[in-house]
């Protein structure tokens, strides 16, 4: 099992996980011994009668997921070499064995399943020339560079120094390489689905494992930084587009028959944006994320391309359709960037992280939702900010604009705006969500606090002033992390890229309330519905949820308080053992490991197989 070091950590994961699998052999298994409504409203002990809640059974899938996951650990190094050959199809890279080491001297949870991204990442460059990557790494204009267990950097970029700072942790660990790091908030590449289709299906004839007497164990020493002789072969030319309509870009990582290819292509920007139901259905069950992953992609959500501003007109685009290693914080699920753990996550920023406050009892916090953050998501203009999330978000809590929406003469597009109405969402769908309450603005004034700390007009050339949002947004002060921690609820909404505060959300003990396009290092160790709670990009189940935790609604006056409590928990608890800074150099040191592999000409017959010979 897991952690068999401290009895007390045993109890807390072994004996949960047996009453949950007994729960799922109860519900699922051949003797049904009780009603699904009965056993879930019981377990839930909080009165809620017979009527189980679709949120509900969201919840017991997530248990049993994180209870499978969990199933996987291994504690052995000969166990850890057999998961991974199992998973990946190839022997572990050299250096898995001192890998090992170092992830139990972390004391790290290892569940081959945790650095899934790294291989989603890497798999592609399996098809290109380890010498292609090699010279793309080595002629990129940000660097690190690692020869003979020593990291190093030309530039003194922030945020490259504090990647730099993080790789020297791991430096004596890792064989000679160059990195290209992206010195952008926004990833830069965009591969074609189908260029990326034949790259992986070329990746997977590499996929096998050498015969052990011919395995190669070490990394190939590289020539000291700028001295690289030439290489055979033609450089790869590569162009940098600045499209700033970037849904035009981005969309070429979808599959050809994919909504996100088919559907027309929306230009005007300055009307209220058409939320379609029906690109929801995949990814939602009942009015709720059931998938929570799937819900991160786009492809299948058309109508995502007016409701972000990262697709709509981004700060700044440098974009490339061929594949090259370049190494980022975070992209959207069609960009071929290789993911390393965010600069302000290694950093602890204490403006995205908060350490202080993390630990207010759940009982002396408000029973509210909190937001504070910036107008961002890209550039926003009077005729465009109607299609940006955080515009969105912020209108949709606040009771004034709910009035206008909800009522059934509500006025369309520009007579909207002359009656005062933002325009820019849907009212909720009561047949979906039925339990609402009758009178949704004034609840919504009593469970929450959200607006936005700064209108970012200011650009410089144009648009001096904020007129054309500010009818509809009233800027207040911001608020420290701290302050926001002695709130229960905490939404959790994308600005130009990921948000940097969801780690220090995970990490205390309010509840993080996410919807996000983007991907980020740990995305397969979290849960949804176990440690966070996820919401659609459209936020249209946002009263939904917030009903179904806070109350208020028909029949749930008192809410789910104990159950938002054990996810927060859960959350607070799972972060403090799978998303600290030891399991981010535990990841580097893995994804740097592959990375060299994949660089190396002799890859095909590299690896670590310790354990077989
Ligand atoms: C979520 O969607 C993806 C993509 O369609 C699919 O591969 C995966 O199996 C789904 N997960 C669950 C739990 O249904
Ligand atoms: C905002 O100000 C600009 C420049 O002063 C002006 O051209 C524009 O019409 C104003 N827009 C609104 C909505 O008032
Ligand atoms: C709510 O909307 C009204 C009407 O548009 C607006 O005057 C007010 O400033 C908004 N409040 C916040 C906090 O944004």
């Amino acid at each position: 099992m897991a952690f068999p070091r401290r009895p007390s950590a045993v109890l807390r994961y072994v004996i949960p996980a047996l009453l949950l699998a007994l729960t799922f052999y109860i519900l699922t298994g051949p003797t049904n011994i009780f009603q699904p409504d009965r056993l879930l409203s019981t377990a839930r002990g909080s009165g809620h009668g017979a009527t189980s809640h679709p949120i509900d059974g969201l919840i017991l899938a997530a248990e049993k997921e994180f209870t499978d996951k969990l199933a996987k650990a291994t504690e052995t190094l000969p166990d850890a070499a057999a998961a991974y050959r199992k998973r990946r199809g190839r022997h572990p890279p050299p250096g898995f064995d001192k890998w090992h080491a170092f992830a139990k001297e972390k004391n790290a949870v290892i569940v081959e399943d945790f650095w899934d991204q790294i291989y989603h990442d890497l798999e592609p460059f399996w098809a290109l020339r380890p010498a292609q990557i090699r010279r793309d790494a080595r002629e990129f204009e940000m660097r690190i560079e690692v020869r003979d267990g020593k990291a190093s950097s030309g530039s003194d970029w922030f945020w490259t120094k504090i990647w730099l700072d993080m790789i020297r942790t791991i430096e004596h660990l890792l064989p000679d390489m160059d990195l290209a790091l992206n010195a952008m908030d926004e990833p830069r590449v965009v591969v074609p689905w189908e260029e990326i289709d034949g790259y992986v299906r070329k990746a997977a004839e590499t996929r096998r494992m050498a015969g052990v007497k011919s395995v190669v164990s070490e990394f190939e020493k590289l020539p000291p930084p700028g001295q690289a002789p030439p290489e055979e072969g033609e450089a790869v030319e590569h162009t940098w587009e600045r499209e700033k309509h970037y849904w035009l870009i981005a969309r070429r990582g979808c599959a050809p028959t994919s909504a996100a290819r088919q559907a027309p292509v929306v230009a005007d920007f300055d009307q209220t944006p058409a939320i379609a139901g029906p690109s929801t259905l995949a990814h939602m069950q009942n009015g709720y994320v059931a998938n929570y992953t799937l819900s991160t992609t786009f492809c299948h959500q058309p109508d995502l391309q007016a409701l972000e501003g990262c697709l709509v007109e981004p700060l700044s685009v440098s974009a490339t359709a061929s594949l090259l290693p370049i190494f980022g914080g975070s992209k959207l699920a069609v960009n071929n960037d290789i993911l390393l753990p965010a600069p302000m996550y290694w950093n602890e920023e204490e403006r995205f992280m908060g350490a202080e406050g993390a630990d207010i009892p759940w009982d002396t916090k408000e029973p509210t939702a909190i937001w504070r953050g910036v107008a961002t998501g890209g550039l926003n203009r009077a005729t465009n900010w109607r299609a940006f999330q955080r515009h969105r978000f912020v209108a949709m809590n606040n009771a004034t604009q709910l009035t206008l929406a909800s009522s059934s003469s509500s006025p369309a597009g520009k007579a909207a705006a002359a009656a005062g109405a933002a325009a820019n969402f849907a009212p909720p769908d009561t047949k979906l969500y039925p339990t609402l309450p009758p009178n949704l603005p004034n609840w919504i004034t009593s469970t929450t606090n959200i607006a936005f700390t700064d209108l970012m007009c200011a650009h410089k050339g144009f648009e001096p002033s904020c007129n054309y949002t500010a009818p509809y947004f009233a800027p207040t002060e911001g608020l420290p992390m701290a302050k926001q921690f002695g709130h229960k609820i905490l939404p959790d909404i994308d600005g130009n890229s990921f948000s940097g505060r969801y780690l220090g959300f995970l990490r205390s003990t309010s509840l993080p309330v996410k919807a996000t396009l983007w991907r980020e290092w740990h995305d397969a160790r979290l849960v949804a519905w176990k440690h966070f709670v996820p919401m659609d990009n459209r936020f249209g189940d946002w009263y939904g949820v917030l009903e179904y935790f806070l109350g208020g609604g028909k029949g749930n006056e008192k809410g789910r308080d104990e159950v938002a409590e054990r996810i927060a928990m859960a959350g607070r608890e799972w972060a403090g053992k799978v998303l600290r800074k030891e399991d981010m150099q535990v990841y580097v040191l893995r994804l740097l490991l592959e990375y060299a592999r994949v660089g190396d000409r002799r890859r095909e017959v590299m690896g670590w197989v310790g354990d077989l010979r």
